[in-house]
């Protein structure tokens, strides 16, 4: 769909690169000639993903240990790419967190959990990035993955929801504040990707898969689709797209909204809910494990 070399002189920082989706998204971004930084709290995670896609691909990927909830250490990161590589031209915030649970349950600790990564997390990036630029005259290019439930609202995930709707606002306020300085920050919204993050903290012992029928194009998406979105925001030749939140969902929130899954989940009982948070706390631990690596 694109041509060799489209990204050639691109040097992009994915947050939450080095897994899941940010890994894919670093994976082609990669492959058409940028130079990448990948970050995330786990730094054998990082340095497995970045040898994974150089020898998939060749070409540089550059790994960063940061939990983008500390913003000394956030800042501290886009020093060092400053100063080790020079200036990035590209941001994907992509790194979140999120797990579904009856809001009467939570805690402040398990609502800050999510917030403090995406709503604040994500503002810490794109402001220890976009000020540099502005200082330096780059003319750089943001893109933060957020949900379709921006626009919703969802039910279950609500720090999420109102976290993401968040960065959606962010996207605007400075597509217009930063515009001057020819800096753009657009959003995608993807549907259902199902990755192992995501799977086992939103669908417990289940699938996205087993929803598809409810989607207007009765699938989930493919990888390769939200790739291509991406690359296209990422790539020169549409500056003057900006502030522009993209779904990419086959229609799925138009269709049916948040209702479609989150519906069933008002069938469910305490125990079944037990049941879901024990699933999604083997998760967490077996990711917790993996940090001090
Ligand atoms: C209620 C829960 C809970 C659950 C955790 N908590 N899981 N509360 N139900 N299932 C509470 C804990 O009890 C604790 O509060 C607080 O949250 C912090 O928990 P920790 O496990 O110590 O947090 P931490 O290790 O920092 O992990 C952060 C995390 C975790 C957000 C909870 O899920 C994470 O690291 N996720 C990153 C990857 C991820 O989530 N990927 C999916 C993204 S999908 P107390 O009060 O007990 O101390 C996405 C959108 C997809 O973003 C859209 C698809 C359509």
């Amino acid at each position: 769909m694109f041509k060799e070399g489209l990204l050639k002189g691109k040097r992009i920082l994915v947050t939450g690169g080095g897994t899941g989706l940010g890994k894919e998204i670093a994976a082609r971004y990669l492959q058409l000639g940028a130079e990448l930084w990948i970050c995330g709290r786990r730094g054998g995670v990082l340095e497995a993903a970045a040898k994974e896609l150089t020898g998939r691909h060749g070409g540089s990927v550059r790994t960063h240990a940061v939990d983008i909830r500390d913003a000394a250490a956030v800042d501290a990161m886009v020093q060092r790419i400053w100063d080790e590589t020079g200036p990035i031209t590209g941001l994907v915030n992509n790194a979140a967190g999120n797990f579904i649970s009856p809001t009467k349950d939570l805690s402040p600790n398990g609502f800050n959990a999510i917030a403090n990564i995406v709503f604040h997390g994500t503002f810490y990036v794109t402001h220890a990035v976009g000020r540099r630029w502005i200082a330096d005259g780059i003319k750089g290019s943001v893109i933060s993955i957020v949900v379709t439930w921006v626009h919703t609202g969802s039910p279950y995930v609500v720090p999420s929801a109102m976290s993401k709707a968040g960065v959606h606002v962010m996207t605007k306020s400075l597509a217009v504040e930063w515009g001057r300085y020819g800096i753009r920050l657009n959003a995608v919204a993807p549907g259902p990707f199902p990755t192992e993050g995501a799977t086992k903290r939103l669908r417990p012992g289940g699938r996205f898969e087993d929803e598809s029928q409810m989607n207007p194009m009765r699938r989930v998406g493919r990888t390769e689709e939200l790739q291509n979105l991406v690359t296209f925001l990422m790539a020169d030749g549409c500056e003057w797209l900006t502030g522009e939140t993209i779904a990419i969902d086959g229609a799925g929130y138009l269709g049916t909204g948040a209702a479609a899954y989150y519906l069933e989940l008002d069938k469910l009982t305490d125990a079944d809910w037990e049941r879901m948070r024990a699933l999604i706390k083997a998760q967490n631990d077996k990711d917790r494990a993996g940090r001090s690596a």
